[in-house]
């Protein structure tokens, strides 16, 4: 093992706001199951800037999810399958509270095992700091909560019946550009919402039909006809302004027949009652209790509980997602807005993310 200093470099919170470059940060401590890595680039979230808003811990902790880089130890078995060296991407839970080193945005990082993946050699270290929290949410919002068919490489579609449509609200939101491409490979009809500016972003992407969401009262009704009043699923990667009212009046007018999961938490503000609803957290794949950040007091829930079935899930589908990329079926290269300044220059990032200024893609750094 390479020798390691004892600090480090790393983006930190401490209370609501209060964000700070820390360079005597300690190195995260390698646990069973666990890997350190060499951070090369991380990528920004919402989530980043919405948790520190509400962050309130006395010891600061490093913030930031969307981690890549290359192995430098392993811990317990996580041996077997990773060795030092290795290039992977993972997700880190930044921000957690009681536990100041589990973020991305350092010149080291802790990654669990299970929710980390070899890189393949053709996509480039900005690429790579996207993959973790996109590929996390699509996964457990298309297959896990809606159940959609699965896009499985190696056998192909091969399937029987006809695949569904589903509805991606807000293909141009980072978490719309990689859900909608993993359900353009699950064979489904993909309709999507975007400015117009995104359309052809959006349909390269692979929806097959695109509207424009501004103009609210139009919008659901039009995708309704379009997909004859069968539409029976929607992800809303956006859950805010009109998107719950679009996608209720989007979905099928048959009774308890559609489903509808959102990106944050929707509470009981969905429109109609006869349609399953709720949302899906990334969070809950840690299989660890989750401490929630919505910006609307009111939904800020505080500790959930851990959730086993969707850590399984996750194991599960990190693993199918890999082999997605080894063959080259994701398109991560739109995804990246890619930013100087290193760690240094997250801040500033996360800045311009607050302001509502990035569309299409993620913020991303490389050191
Ligand atoms: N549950 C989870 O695990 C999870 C994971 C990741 C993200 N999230 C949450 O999901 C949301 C999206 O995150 P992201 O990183 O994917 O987003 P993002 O990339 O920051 O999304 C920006 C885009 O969203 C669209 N948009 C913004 N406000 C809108 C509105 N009122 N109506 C319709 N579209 C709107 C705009 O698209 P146009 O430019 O086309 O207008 C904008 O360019 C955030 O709230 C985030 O916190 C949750």
């Amino acid at each position: 093992m390479q020798n390691l200093p004892n600090t480090m470099l790393a983006v930190r919170a401490r209370g609501p706001d209060d964000l700070f470059v820390d360079s005597e940060t300690p190195i995260p401590k390698v646990r069973p199951g666990y890997i350190l890595i060499k951070v090369f680039s991380v990528a920004l979230n919402p989530s980043d800037y919405k948790r520190l808003g509400v962050f309130n811990e006395s010891v600061s902790h490093t913030m930031g999810c969307d981690a890549a880089g290359r192995v430098v130890v392993c811990g317990g078995d996580i041996g077997q399958s990773y060795k030092p060296g290795d290039r992977v991407a993972g997700l880190c839970y930044g921000m957690k509270p009681q536990d100041p080193s589990c973020g991305a945005f350092g010149e080291y990082a802790l990654l669990k095992g299970s929710l980390t993946m070899r890189v393949p050699d053709h996509v480039s270290d900005a690429e790579a700091a996207t993959i973790p929290v996109g590929v996390n949410f699509a996964g457990q919002a298309l297959y896990h909560t809606l159940r959609l068919p699965l896009p499985l490489p190696r056998l192909g579609l091969g399937l029987s019946t006809k695949p569904p449509s589903v509805l991606i609200y807000g293909g141009a939101t980072a978490t719309g550009m990689t859900a909608l491409q993993f359900a353009r490979l699950s064979g489904c009809h993909v309709i999507s919402t975007c400015s117009p500016r995104n359309f052809q972003l959006v349909k390269a992407l692979g929806a097959h039909s695109v509207f424009d969401y501004h103009d609210a009262d139009a919008c659901g009704p039009a995708i309704r006809a379009a997909t004859n009043n069968n539409l029976l699923y929607a992800l809303d990667c956006v859950a805010a302004g009109e998107s719950l009212r679009i996608c209720a009046e989007a979905l099928t007018s048959r009774s308890g027949v559609a489903t509808y999961t959102a990106s944050l938490p929707v509470g009981d503000r969905f429109p109609r009652k006869d349609v399953r609803y709720g949302w899906t957290s990334g969070y809950t794949s840690f299989g660890e209790p989750t401490h929630l950040a919505a910006s609307d007091a009111k939904l800020r829930t505080g500790v959930g509980a851990a959730a086993d079935s969707d850590s399984d899930f996750a194991a599960w589908f990190w693993k199918l997602a890999v082999d997605l990329l080894q063959h080259d079926r994701l398109r991560l290269g739109p995804l990246v807005h890619l930013r100087q300044g290193g760690l240094a220059g997250v801040q500033e990032g996360l800045a311009e993310l607050k302001g509502g200024n990035v569309s299409a893609g993620k913020l991303v750094y490389t050191f």
